[in-house]
């Protein structure tokens, strides 16, 4: 029994337009440079047979056109059609698949020629919803391959379109945030031209890869540098907007082991962050990782003095060994300092911090490395004394 494809995936809200944004002259600028200065000798382009454009598309799709030409043609030589392809033992489409990479592509093509036998004997549909449910073709890929195969006008939103879009429109946040990348939908389109789909998406493919490259782009060269608000702005290093960078994956800090005879001051830390509300010792920010601890004295010795003589007079100063703590989103290295003080000052109004006995210190509840920490100064201290003592 053949399944039934449904388009719930893709409703006609999926493809709205905003009026506000249509304007003929941008497809008419960029088809005309397209037919002048665009590609067209490349291998896919020499055919509209929606087997050969699909299959370009899935190769293009996170590979470079010099990587996937010899690729597209070793593939069609053994799969002339996508019922060779549909038909071929997987082992055979991963292994004339093998180097190109993304190999969940390999298996998704190898499963849409199969239901492309299967509900279309063969035939792709020419409808970019129907082509968006098969394995592998996302909504630009869908789009692309309608345009190219059957001049469906239909809008193409890739990376490199993406990158043209935010420079040309001046739409600052980054394009993979929902409100922004529908906002990029409603504007592509609108930008549809009434005739010239061919050539107008494969000029907005060009655009992209040749001339509004990433870091360096041509724009005295660009049909679109009139209108462009990235060119007049001077934008185009910002434009389009990074994506927000995770939590920094490693971090530095120096931690004060304070000392005044028996005692050791903690600070109790902000209720927010990690180690949330508990006592531990005070730090400093640190430096780039990897940074030996004597450089680290080197470079944060006023800081540390001048955080250390809030407290009282120092009487000395040494960096103690290099540990670091794993967290679930970062790895912290720490550079203890260990400071004597001869006296210390009264601790007014600074409720944070406690200077705490071995006792008190054994009660509190102190981070895990930072109680490893200080048991293992106060064992290397009984062992001083153990040596002195019986010198
Ligand atoms: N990248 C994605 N599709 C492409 C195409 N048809 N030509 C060139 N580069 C592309
Ligand atoms: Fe890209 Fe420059 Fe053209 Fe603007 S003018 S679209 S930044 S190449």
């Amino acid at each position: 029994m053949k399944r039934r494809i449904s388009v719930a995936g893709a409703t006609s809200a999926t493809y709205a337009s905003n009026p506000a944004y249509i304007d003929p002259t941008f497809s008419a600028a960029v088809i005309e440079w397209q037919q002048q200065h665009g590609r067209h000798a490349l291998p896919w382009q020499l055919s509209r047979a929606a087997y050969r454009v699909w299959l370009s598309e899935i190769m293009l799709q996170q590979t470079q056109v010099a990587a996937v030409i010899p690729y597209y043609q070793r593939f069609l030589e053994r799969f002339p059609t996508v019922h060779d392809l549909a038909a071929a033992p997987s082992e055979d489409v991963m292994a004339h698949w093998a180097g190109l990479g993304y190999y969940t592509r390999a298996r998704n093509l190898h499963q849409c020629a199969k239901q492309v036998v299967e509900l279309y004997q063969g035939e792709f549909p020419s409808d970019p919803r129907l082509l968006q449910e098969l394995p592998g073709i996302g909504r630009s890929t869908a789009a692309a391959i309608a345009a190219f195969s059957y001049g469906t006008v239909a809008a193409i939103l890739d990376g490199n379109v993406k990158r043209v879009f935010t420079r040309v429109f001046g739409i600052a946040g980054y394009p993979g945030i929902k409100t922004i990348e529908d906002d990029l939908w409603l504007r592509a389109q609108a930008l549809l031209p009434a005739s010239g789909i061919e050539s107008y998406t494969q000029g907005l493919m060009d655009l992209g890869a040749t001339l509004c490259t990433r870091s360096s782009p041509s724009c005295p060269r660009c049909p679109l540098q009139e209108r462009c608000v990235a060119y007049k702005e001077a934008r185009t290093a910002e434009l389009p907007t990074r994506k927000p960078k995770k939590e920094q994956k490693e971090k530095s800090a120096i931690m004060l082991v304070l000392r005044h005879e028996q005692q050791i001051l903690l600070e109790r830390r902000p209720e927010t962050g990690i180690w949330g509300g508990l006592l531990s010792l005070p730090e400093l920010d640190g430096m780039q990782v990897g940074v030996h601890a004597a450089d680290v004295w080197d470079a944060r010795q006023d800081a540390i003095l001048s955080q250390a003589s809030t407290f009282g007079d120092v009487a000395e100063c040494t960096a103690l060994p290099a540990f670091e703590h794993v967290f679930t989103h970062f790895r912290l290295h720490v550079q203890p300092v260990q400071v004597r003080l001869s006296c210390v000052y009264p601790l007014v109004a600074e409720q944070r911090y406690v200077w705490s006995s071995p006792a008190q210190m054994k009660q509190a509840g102190l981070p895990a490395p930072v109680k490893n920490l200080l048991l293992a100064l106060d064992s290397e201290a009984a062992q001083q004394e153990l040596t002195f003592g019986s010198a």
